[in-house]
């Protein structure tokens, strides 16, 4: 095996030395005052990492993955007596459909091509069309693909027509903008171990002060009723369930780390940084882009695996080098592969990655492997 591995997945994450050693603080029981104050911490935090959220937003911690966050901020927010519009163009968007019927709320599909960008003509007749439509539900990184949604054309027509956003943030909440007011944003759902660099575990909700004020609907879930979650940490810092006591104390040193670098505007241009090095890489070895350069969010990018090699021995050359890619999901499956620029990657890193990307994949690399 290669000295060190570089997880170029999109999460969780190649761990910092300072986070991977947060996770050894201690033995902490999550009833007692000092882990409740902690996660007071963290919500404070968490809402901080965007100016635009913070007073304005609360947070709540949970433990579970992204998809947790995901269930519990529909099933939370949802209405049972008015509609959501989910925005689907890949497998996230598709399982935010899955997680409202599964949850039995009223809900329709604006799907698409997931290699084209949200239809906004389509998007504004429902809008316009039908006023029982009171919610959007959209994936802000549609990580399927690697697309950045235009946030700003949708959540200009949820406050046209007045419908709330509910955004899965899960692979863009640290690293890409959020423009709360502007797009008429109500809660998003995040994780501990995409561009917040912490471990995989814990994940948050972050909703409007006025939301979590409301009645909402019943939410017919123990697990994933958030205002039991909201009311408990915003008293003292406890939560209804056991929280993961070691993540906490990792996601505590990373955002500490993502604040020190200079926050969500650094990340995305470090990111940025990466990705245009890699890309430049594939191109010049010929493998082409699934999307247009523009379209791509700073967190991940994705190729179509050329004709020479497939994606089971692109995978595994890279990973013998240590680079661990990411298949294509769903119907873009066998198609496509996935490289994301989360996590501590340095200098060193994309210097050697440059040379096995050039030995996998450049002139040569089908015959040798034959
Ligand atoms: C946009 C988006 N939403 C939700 C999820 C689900 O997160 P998890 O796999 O942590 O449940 C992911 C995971 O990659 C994601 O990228």
């Amino acid at each position: 095996m290669p000295e060190r591995t570089i997880l170029l997945n999109p999460g969780p994450v190649t761990l910092s030395a300072r986070v991977r050693s947060a996770l050894a603080r201690g033995d902490w029981c999550h009833r007692e005052p000092e882990f409740a104050a902690l996660v007071q911490d963290i919500n404070q935090r968490l809402a901080a990492v965007y100016a635009d959220l913070a007073g304005r937003f609360d947070a709540v911690l949970m433990t579970g993955s992204g998809t947790a966050a995901v269930e519990a901020m529909l099933a939370t927010f949802a209405a049972r007596d008015s509609r959501t519009l989910v925005v689907a163009n890949g497998v996230y968007g598709e399982r935010m459909t899955a997680i409202l019927a599964a949850h039995g709320r009223p809900h329709e599909v604006l799907g698409g091509d997931w290699t084209a960008a949200v239809d906004l003509g389509a998007l504004e007749r429902r809008l316009a069309g039908d006023p029982g439509i009171r919610q959007v539900a959209v994936v802000h990184h549609e990580t399927t693909t690697g697309r950045l949604t235009d946030l700003d054309a949708i959540g200009a027509l949820c406050r046209r027509y007045d419908a709330g956003l509910l955004l899965d943030a899960v692979s863009s909440f640290g690293a890409e903008r959020i423009d709360a007011a502007a797009w008429n944003l109500k809660a998003l759902a995040g994780t501990a171990n995409k561009c917040l660099h912490g471990v995989a575990g814990l994940s948050f909700v972050l909703a409007e002060r006025s939301v979590w004020a409301e009645p909402g609907p019943a939410v017919g879930s123990l697990y994933f009723d958030l205002r039991s979650y909201h009311r408990a940490q915003q008293a003292e810092g406890y939560s209804p369930f056991t929280q993961a006591v070691q993540v906490a104390f990792a996601l505590d040193e990373a955002l500490r780390e993502h604040a020190e670098a200079g926050g969500w505007q650094q990340r995305r241009r470090l990111y940025r940084e990466r990705a245009g090095r890699i890309h430049q890489e594939l191109t010049k070895l010929g493998v082409p882009a699934l999307l247009p350069e523009a379209d791509y969010s700073c967190v991940l990018r994705s190729y179509r695996v050329p004709a020479w090699t497939d994606y089971a021995r692109l995978h595994a050359e890279l990973k013998a080098r240590g680079f661990v890619i990411y298949a294509g999901q769903g119907r873009l499956s066998p198609a496509i592969f996935r490289i994301a620029v989360m996590g501590d990657i340095g200098a060193g890193d994309l210097e050697r990655l440059e040379v096995a990307l050039g030995a996998v994949l450049g002139p040569g690399a089908a015959t040798t492997a034959s």
